[in-house]
């Protein structure tokens, strides 16, 4: 069966529908994390649904060694010409296990989770998670605030990018934040969907805890303010092995 995600991520559509999520806001974020991390120079970091790479390459300039992987095959493709020795890119799906006990920091970032039908994909995904740190190896979450995200979802919105249409409608239904894009290229329609499970900082605390993660700190933006359940943009929880 092709999920939504197989066939949304790695597209085109994607890339331009995202393009403020950049590089520029990779790097800014990365640069508060590591200070806040105060990695070791060797660190050995796992970047979970990677995707093209934009926060894994930033990592290995920073002098990190740094793996990426990922679901999608073609924003594997497209990283992999990105490699050197320090640097490597994987398919692979992060509810299986990959490389126990290997890793100082393991990252997922912008919202890279909560797309499983099955509840239970879950904690098979952060299991797994918390089996590739090292002991005393950290994990950091980036994902939406469901509570903002809630109040201020906007129904419908069309935009215009690089000549392409996009007519976005969302919806917040039995616990999921719904997404359909109706992609208008060149007068032929696509529809692609979004579909992430609203979980709550509540949720995270129980999977990280069967999983063994201790929770650090949560914060609730890229310059890492607290965590405002009512007004923060972002849920980022960093959880210790
Ligand atoms: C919102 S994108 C974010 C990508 C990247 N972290 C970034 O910030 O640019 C979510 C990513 O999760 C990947 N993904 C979805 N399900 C996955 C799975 N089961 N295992 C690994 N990656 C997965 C998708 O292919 C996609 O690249």
């Amino acid at each position: 069966m092709v999920n939504w995600y197989n066939k949304w991520f790695g597209t085109r559509y994607y890339d331009l529908l995202y393009n403020k999520r950049d590089d520029l806001e990779a790097k800014h974020f990365l640069d508060t994390l590591v200070k806040q991390l105060g990695l070791e120079p060797q660190a050995q970091i796992l970047d979970v649904a990677c995707g093209k790479g934009r926060h894994a390459i930033y990592l290995n300039k920073l002098g990190f060694n740094v793996t990426g992987i990922d679901l999608s095959d073609n924003s594997i493709a497209h990283s992999k010409q990105f490699e050197n020795p320090s640097l490597h890119f994987y398919v692979h799906d992060m509810r299986r296990l990959f490389r126990t006990n290997s890793f100082d920091l393991l990252l997922n970032l912008f919202t890279s989770f909560g797309y499983f039908e099955r509840q239970h994909h879950n904690a098979m995904a952060i299991n797994a998670w918390a089996a590739a740190l090292k002991s005393g190896g950290k994990l950091v979450i980036d994902f939406f605030n469901v509570q903002k995200i809630a109040m201020q979802l906007v129904p419908h919105q069309t935009k215009q990018i690089d000549g392409i249409g996009f007519n976005i409608s969302k919806s917040f239904e039995n616990g999921y934040i719904t997404k359909t894009i109706k992609v208008n290229d060149d007068n032929i329609e696509k529809y692609f969907y979004e579909r992430v499970q609203a979980l709550t900082l509540n949720q995270f605390e129980i999977y990280f805890k069967n999983a063994g993660l201790k929770i650090d700190s949560i914060f609730g933006d890229y310059d890492l303010n607290s965590f405002v359940p009512t007004d923060s943009d972002r849920l980022i929880i960093i959880a210790k092995k």
